[in-house]
C-alpha cells in the first residue's frame, strides 16, 4: 500500500484533508541536481538508462516534496518505437529529420512490440518503485495521439501546427491511418506501463487546443478515449488538454478518473463544464510562480477555495519553466500542505 494515498484518493473521488499536489514536468531544469545529470548525459541516454530515469524521477520528491512522482522520460519515445527518427536538440526541442508528409510515409511506420523497443522503460520504473518505497504514487504518462502525430508530421515543435493540421484537412485518411497507429502503439505502451507497476497514467494532449471544437472530436478526442476505454479498468486515468477547456463536457462523460484544466479556464467554468463530479487537475499559471513566495502561497490557497479541496489535484496548467527557482516552486507546494 502507498503510504502517502492523497492523490489516489482523489482519483477516487474519495474525501481528504487536503489535496493532493505535484507539478507537470517537476522532473527539469528548475533543479540544479537535474542540470548536473544533463550536463553529463545526453536526452535519450537519460530517458534510455533506468539508473538515470529512475534518480531524476526521485529528485523532485527528495527536494521539492510534492505528493506524487512522474517518471521521467518523454512523449515522443513512442514514434520512435514506431521507427521514426526523434532526436533532441539541446535548447531548441524535438527535431524529427524524417517528418511523415504522405500516405506512403504512414504505411513504412509500423506498431511495435513495445516490450522490445520500450523495454527500458519498464525496467526504469520498476526501479523507481523500488527507490519510492511505496511513499508516493507513481504516475505513468504518454503523449496523445493528436500531439504525438504534431510533431510526427511537424518534425518540430510550433507555434500553430499548421502543417500537421494541412495534412488532416488535406490528406484525412492517411493522417487518420498515422492516428491509429500511433492509438494502437499507445495503449499497448500505457498497458505495459501499468503492469509494470504505475499507479496512474495521464495522457498529455499539449496541442489538442491548436484544433477548432469540431475537428477535436474527430482528430483527437476520439483516439484518446480509445486510450481510455482500454486503460481504465486497469487503472485511473487523467486527461490533460492544453488549451481543450471546449471539450470538458465531452471528456466529463468518459471512463477517465481526472481531467487536467489549464490557467485560461476559471475554476468555476471547468466544474461547470465537466458536469461538476469528475475530479479537476491544475491550473496554476506556470510563470505565476516567480510571484513572489507570500503572493504564491496567497494565490494558491484561492485556487484551493474555488476548485474545493475534495475532487482535485493541484497543479500547474501547464510544465513547470525552467527559470522557476526552486524556493518557489517548494513554496507552491508548501501552501497546500499548510492549506485549511
Ligand atoms: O513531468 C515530468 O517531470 C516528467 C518528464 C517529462 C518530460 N517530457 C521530460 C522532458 C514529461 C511528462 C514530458 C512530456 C512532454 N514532452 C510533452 C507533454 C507535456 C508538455 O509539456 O506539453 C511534450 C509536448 C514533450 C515534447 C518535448 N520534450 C519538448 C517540446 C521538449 C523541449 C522543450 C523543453 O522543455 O525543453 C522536450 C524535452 C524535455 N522533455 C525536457 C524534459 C525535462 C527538457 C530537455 C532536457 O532535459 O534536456
Amino acid at each position: 500500500m502507498i503510504k502517502n494515498d492523497l492523490f489516489l484518493r482523489a482519483l477516487n473521488n474519495e474525501p481528504v484533508s487536503r489535496p493532493p499536489v505535484w507539478m507537470m514536468r517537476q522532473a527539469g531544469r528548475y533543479l540544479p541536481e537535474f542540470r548536473a545529470i544533463r550536463d553529463k548525459y545526453d536526452f535519450f541516454t537519460r530517458c534510455r538508462t533506468p539508473e538515470l530515469a529512475a534518480e531524476i524521477t526521485v529528485q523532485p520528491i527528495r527536494i521539492v516534496q510534492p505528493d506524487a512522482a512522474i517518471l521521467f522520460s518523454d512523449i515522443l519515445v513512442v514514434p520512435q518505437a514506431m521507427g521514426i527518427t526523434v532526436e533532441m536538440k539541446e535548447n531548441q526541442g524535438p527535431w524529427l529529420p524524417n517528418p511523415i508528409r504522405s500516405a506512403q510515409d504512414v504505411e513504412k511506420v509500423f506498431v511495435p512490440d513495445v516490450n522490445e523497443t520500450l523495454g527500458y522503460v519498464y525496467d526504469a520504473i520498476k526501479l523507481t518503485k523500488q527507490m519510492l518505497n511505496d511513499e508516493v504514487p507513481l504516475i505513468g504518462f504518454a503523449g496523445s495521439p493528436w500531439t504525438i502525430f504534431c510533431y510526427c508530421v511537424e518534425g518540430k515543435g510550433s507555434k500553430s501546427f499548421d502543417t500537421a493540421k494541412g495534412f488532416c484537412f488535406s490528406q484525412p485518411e492517411a493522417a487518420h491511418a498515422l492516428l491509429q497507429k500511433i492509438t494502437d502503439t499507445t495503449i499497448e505502451y500505457l498497458k505495459g506501463k501499468v503492469a509494470a507497476g504505475v499507479n496512474a497514467v495521464q495522457i498529455f494532449d499539449s496541442w489538442g487546443g491548436m484544433l477548432s471544437p469540431v475537428d477535436y472530436q474527430e482528430f483527437s478526442w476520439q483516439y484518446i478515449n480509445q486510450i481510455v476505454e482500454a486503460l481504465s479498468p486497469m487503472t485511473k486515468v487523467i486527461v490533460f488538454g492544453k488549451g481543450c477547456w471546449f471539450a470538458l463536457n465531452e471528456m466529463g462523460k468518459s471512463k477517465a478518473s481526472a481531467l487536467g484544466v489549464d490557467w485560461t479556464c476559471s475554476a468555476r467554468n471547468a466544474r461547470y463544464l465537466s458536469g461538476g463530479k469528475i475530479t479537476l487537475q491544475g491550473n496554476f499559471d506556470p510563470s505565476r510562480l516567480l510571484s513572489p513566495i507570500p503572493t504564491i502561497k496567497k494565490m494558491v490557497h484561492q485556487m484551493i477555495d474555488e476548485f474545493g479541496k475534495d475532487n482535485y489535484i493541484v497543479n500547474l496548467g501547464h510544465g513547470i519553466l525552467p527559470n522557476i527557482p526552486v524556493d518557489h516552486a517548494k513554496a507552491f507546494i508548501d501552501a497546500v500542505k499548510e492549506w485549511n
